[in-house]
């Protein structure tokens, strides 16, 4: 029962480490903390009870890698969250992109494939499908040409899973397309800690809300959307979480249908950024101060998913709100803070 997390402390992985806990699953972690803290093993703990085996380690260094699967030759699973993803540094530092990307993602498939079970979930976005023709959007919507090499990694990663599941027919590996993943834990014993000026809009508008930030800019304010403002399909991170265990369990059962998946995971519903704005008004009283500025450049008009998929055949459906998301963050802001 034992799964790896890489980027285990990391916003995401730390909510998966959580749901694989308390469904019984015996965690390892692997992070270089590059951009976690080492206290978020105490936000798990406290939440499960559980403290998860921790390992201090940079997946940029194979040597250290082949290390770690020689001693975890036992592992069962491991779902693979470690990258960077600022989509803005990664077109100044592309290089440092593709070897934290894509080189570690190749050292663990290396690795993996020698174990005796390989089952792999990997962490891919929708930023794959670029400003999709059609909405919702299925996961036969065309990957559309990457317009960031951080985006890039995602649909390179992608390639090279499928191409290594080609060939490698006991590697079992679903990669899941995230939406806009938001929130976090309902106890506020962990949630998202951006490291500098947020790059996405929930922790900017907490932020804003609690006075680190003056102001929020919208970018945009004339896109063909009902209120003009871009269209996303943000997700609590709870459920994202849970979703990452069902894929597993999926692996594990031998229920997939072929070696390489691909799961869309969203609300299926999109909403403005003024939506999510009003949302978060709402559930914390606040008035956000916020000013439609320019468009930005990179930004698509709309974006969210057709969900039957992993609906049908994960057996999964989000179960939170963007209330209930925006209620979270604005509790794990006010406790950062107040720490
Ligand atoms: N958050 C989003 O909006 C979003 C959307 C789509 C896809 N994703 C993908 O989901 C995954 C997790 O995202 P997140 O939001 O939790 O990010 P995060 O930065 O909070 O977590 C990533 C974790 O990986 C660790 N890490 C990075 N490089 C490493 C390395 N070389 N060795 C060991 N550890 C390393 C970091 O310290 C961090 O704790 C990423 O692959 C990301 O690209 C995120």
């Amino acid at each position: 029962m034992k799964i790896l997390v890489t980027g285990g402390l990391g916003f995401i992985g730390s909510h998966t480490v959580v749901e694989l806990q308390n469904k019984g699953f015996e965690v390892v972690i692997i992070d270089n903390l590059s951009n976690s803290s080492i206290d978020v093993l105490d936000g798990i703990t406290a939440i499960t009870g559980i403290k998860p085996h921790f390992e201090k380690l940079d997946l940029r260094d194979k040597a250290d890698v082949i290390r770690f699967f020689e001693k975890h030759n036992d592992i069962i699973g491991v779902i693979h969250f470690a990258a960077n993803k600022a989509v803005g540094e990664s077109v100044q530092k592309p290089l440092m992109y593709y070897e934290n990307n894509i080189g570690t993602l190749v050292y663990m498939l290396q690795e993996i494939s020698k174990l005796e079970k390989q089952n792999f979930i990997f962490s891919s976005s929708c930023t794959v499908y670029g400003q999709a023709d059609e909405l919702p959007i299925t996961e036969n919507a065309p990957v559309k040409p990457a317009e960031s090499p951080y985006g890039n990694t995602k649909q390179v990663g992608e390639e090279i899973i499928r191409d290594t599941c080609k060939v490698n027919e006991s590697l079992k590996s679903i990669a899941l397309r995230y939406f806009n993943p938001i929130g976090a834990h309902p106890s506020a014993e962990i949630g998202e800690l951006p490291i500098g000026v947020p790059q996405n809009l929930v922790p900017y508008i907490t932020q804003t809300a609690i006075g680190l930030r003056e102001q929020l800019s919208v970018f945009g304010g004339d896109y063909p959307t009902p209120d003009g403002t871009c269209v996303r399909d943000y997700i609590h991170v709870v459920d994202l979480a849970k979703a990452h265990v069902l894929a597993l369990q999926r692996l594990l059962d031998d229920k997939n249908n072929s070696n390489y998946e691909v799961f869309n995971l969203g609300t299926g519903k999109g909403s403005s950024v003024l939506e999510a704005i009003q949302s978060f008004d709402k559930v914390s009283g606040e008035k956000l101060n916020y000013q439609i500025v320019d468009r930005r450049e990179g930004d698509v008009t709309a974006a969210y998913a057709d969900t039957n998929k992993a609906n049908d055949i994960l057996g999964w459906k989000t179960e939170l709100t963007l209330d209930d998301a925006m209620a979270s963050a604005w509790k794990w802001e006010q406790k950062i803070r107040n720490k």
